[in-house]
């Protein structure tokens, strides 16, 4: 019984580190910043801010920091997840670092 429950253990554990459960994790991350962003960030600009050729977020830390800013701004109540969902978001569709 004792082996078994080990066993058990070990293999959600391993699951848990598994890339598959990574990715998971990041498409969830991923659809939860695209929502957020398409819910609260288009109001003062459109996603071409992302793409025009003098863009000035030139890093992942850039990019973290002026979501926040941009947050900040509108006064929604985001927790550091949100924040950082749709950071991830922006990043794997626009800014790709
Ligand atoms: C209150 C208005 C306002 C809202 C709402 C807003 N932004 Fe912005 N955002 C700005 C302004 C102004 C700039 C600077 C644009 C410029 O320099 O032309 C900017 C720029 C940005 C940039 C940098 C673009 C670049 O040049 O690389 C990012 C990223 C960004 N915003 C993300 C967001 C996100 C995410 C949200 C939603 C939380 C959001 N913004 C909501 C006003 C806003």
């Amino acid at each position: 019984m004792k082996k078994l429950f080990l066993s058990i253990f070990a293999s959600t554990s391993l699951l848990m580190f598994s890339p598959f459960a990574q990715a998971e994790k990041n498409i969830e991350l991923y659809e939860h910043g695209e929502e957020a962003h398409q819910t609260h960030c288009v109001k003062c600009h459109t996603s071409s801010v992302y793409t025009r050729e003098t863009r000035f977020v030139k890093s992942m830390e850039a990019l973290s920091k002026q979501v926040r800013r941009c947050k900040d701004n509108l006064g929604v109540a985001w927790f550091d997840e949100d924040t950082e969902a749709v950071a991830h978001f922006l990043n794997e569709k626009y800014y790709k670092f």
